[in-house]
């Protein structure tokens, strides 16, 4: 007899840590560092808000594993241990309801925009589709060097945030990003060890995670964001993640989340349409892949992309697919929601489409991050998110700040 899997029921995972409840809010970059890219107080203060909001696992926004390579202002970046007081203070405040908190960590490669940034670098020198082309120049080929020093960094940045206090750490291997760029056929063609067939795109990925986990120790958990494919011709396929997710499970890995798209075909926020029928009736954009995955492999999963109803993350929970849920937007505008949903009612708030009426913006995703970062943003000074407020007015406010915030970033760029 199957033991029903309630939203309240923790979760063990292989390195012995538990997770108190199946509500986790996936990574969310909350643009609230520094100029020079160092930990505030606002952080502090908005994952205390989400602690006491009832999410059992928080995982932040991506941190910068490199301060060459930034993918937006404000982001922050762990190369040593200089803002250790202020990360303290942050894990503290993530775990004050007795939640975890993990640090997402990333290396953005190429998704790194002009203004900021001397030189990108990726596996390959390949350009940018032509419409972003004027956002992110093309990148330089990594040197083999090269490459064992950000494998190094990852590993160093696990281990600060361990010290910190921190329950965990997530690699973002998805999104188009670093890792994501090694796993690509598309941005990865390289004729070394790195590069040319699937089982030397993956070398990269793998190194990461055992220089991560040689750094943390077997007993601190650590996951990876993947993609469950890129969405984009020649890219990363679903048999390729497949092959990814055995060989991340055959090392230890404590949990992997699934995601999907590239800021070239960015599926990842529903964004560009991308609903099958059964997607539709099953809520979750990657749920289908979750379900191929469950055939292989037994490693604990954790979903992200479209959860909005009980309904549809009990059912995720119960298929058998899916151990942990996955929600970013709606815990944006409604920090209170795991409560909620954890005493058996519905989000006050659903999550709504934005529209302002200019299709370049509004298949993009821009839109979307910019207006839910602007909400965290509120978070972050105590005040409530507006879940109603205009889109337009976002995006204008967006476009003032974000020229400004170039503009000063591009001044101050490694
Ligand atoms: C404002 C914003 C920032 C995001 N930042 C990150 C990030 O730093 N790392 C990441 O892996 N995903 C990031 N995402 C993607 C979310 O984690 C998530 O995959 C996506 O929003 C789909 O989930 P949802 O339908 O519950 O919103 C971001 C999304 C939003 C809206």
């Amino acid at each position: 007899m199957n033991t029903t899997i309630e939203l309240n029921t923790p979760l063990t995972l292989p390195c012995g840590a538990t997770v108190p409840n199946r509500l986790v809010k996936a990574a969310m970059s909350e643009a609230l560092g520094t100029l020079d890219n160092r930990m505030t107080e606002g952080l502090v203060r908005v994952y205390q808000r989400w602690a006491e909001g009832g999410i059992g696992l928080n995982i932040t926004g991506n941190i910068m594993i490199d301060r060459r390579a930034r993918a937006e202002p404000g982001n922050i970046v762990i190369e040593d241990d200089r803002d250790m007081p202020l990360l303290k203070k942050w894990a503290q405040a993530g775990q004050s309801n007795g939640n975890k908190i993990w640090v997402q960590i990333n290396h953005p490669g190429k998704q790194c925009p002009k203004a900021m940034n001397k030189e990108t670098v990726s596996p390959s020198a390949i350009p940018f589709r032509k419409d972003l082309q004027m956002m992110f120049g093309t990148p330089r080929a990594l040197t083999e060097h090269e490459i064992f020093n950000i494998i190094e960094r990852w590993g160093r940045a696990a281990k600060i945030c361990k010290d910190a206090g921190f329950d965990g750490v997530q690699i973002h291997g998805a999104h188009g990003y670093l890792i994501s760029q090694f796993l690509s056929p598309h941005h990865n063609q390289r004729t070394d060890q790195w590069g040319g067939n699937a089982e030397n795109r993956r070398r990269f990925v793998l190194a990461v995670y055992d220089e991560v986990r040689r750094q943390v120790g077997p007993e601190f958990p650590v996951g990876i964001k993947l993609n469950s494919a890129d969405f984009q011709k020649g890219g990363f396929s679903e048999e390729e993640s497949l092959e990814v997710i055995q060989a991340l499970e055959a090392r230890g890995i404590d949990l992997i989340e699934v995601s999907g798209g590239t800021y070239e075909a960015p599926v990842m926020t529903g964004a560009t349409g991308h609903k099958k029928e059964s997607t539709i009736q099953r809520e979750a954009y990657f749920m289908d892949f979750t379900d191929k995955v469950r055939k292989v492999s037994k490693v604990p999963l954790m979903l992200t992309g479209g959860f909005r109803s009980l309904h549809g993350m009990r059912d995720a929970l119960n298929s058998g697919g899916v151990d942990l849920i996955g929600l970013a937007r709606s815990v944006a505008i409604e920090p209170e929601l795991p409560n909620r949903l954890l005493d058996g009612n519905e989000a006050l708030y659903p999550v709504k489409p934005l529209t302002t009426g200019l299709k370049a913006v509004d298949g993009s995703g821009l839109l979307e991050i910019q207006w839910y970062t602007r909400q965290i943003k509120r978070m972050a000074k105590g005040k409530n998110p507006v879940p109603n407020e205009h889109p337009v007015l976002v995006l204008i406010a967006y476009l003032f700040e974000s020229g400004w915030g170039l503009f000063k970033a591009r001044k101050l760029r490694a």
